[in-house]
């Protein structure tokens, strides 16, 4: 029996990191225990904060003020984290821009709202629900150096309706993403699947 062990980073509502800790927390999924190690937050006021209390999940606050640039933050972040000796870090909603000091020395995945490459960035919703496309959905990717650009783990999309509106819109994206981002997790640790956009330490 394997214990797997994650970190989850976000920075609002934390819906998906409630969604985790349910649907994976002391679970023994195919013989792999899932453990939500610890959780990081970039915002002292994300509502998100109080479901790591409802469930007792250790929790770093962790603001970016008191660090002199992006780097220096990131040292931190990857300091933090691997004081947990995590088999995966998840990046559930957390709206930083991350440098190669993170991204070259921790095995991360990000949650998208959008159907990757297309919509990068913090307005995905909104850009895809106003676009021709016929379809949204959701991208779960391998964190890099690039915004929204590493390797794809997994992808759905589902229909936009005719009378669909940016609320319902938005709401079938979050119900999706709580699906495919728990899949990917089991994914990645029940079944690891190369990394080949990270150091080959990942693999
Ligand atoms: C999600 O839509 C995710 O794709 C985006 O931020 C949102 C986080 O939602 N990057 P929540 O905090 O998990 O509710």
């Amino acid at each position: 029996m394997s214990v797997k062990k994650i970190i989850v980073l976000f920075s609002g509502n934390g819906t998906n990191l409630e969604n985790i800790i349910k649907k994976l927390d002391k679970k023994n999924i195919d013989g792999t225990i899932f453990q939500i190690s610890g959780a990081i937050c970039n915002n002292k006021n994300a509502k998100g904060i109080n479901i790591c209390k409802k469930y007792n999940i250790p929790l770093t606050i962790l603001e970016h003020q008191n660090y002199k640039n992006r780097e220096d933050y990131d040292k931190e972040l990857v300091k933090i984290i691997n004081s947990y000796n995590p088999n995966l870090t998840v990046l559930a909603g957390f709206m930083r821009i991350l440098t190669p000091v993170f991204t070259n020395n921790i095995k991360a995945i990000n949650i998208h709202p959008s159907l990757l490459p297309l919509f990068k960035g913090v307005f995905a919703i909104k850009e895809s629900f106003q676009s021709d496309m016929k379809v949204g959905g959701v991208t779960v990717h391998f964190v890099n150096n690039e915004l929204d650009g590493g390797k794809i783990i997994l992808q759905e999309c589902f229909q936009k309706e005719e009378n669909e509106t940016l609320e319902s819109f938005a709401q079938k994206i979050h119900l999706l993403e709580h699906k495919l981002l728990i899949q990917a997790i089991i994914k990645i640790l029940n079944h690891p699947i190369k990394n080949s956009d990270t150091a080959p330490d990942f693999v």
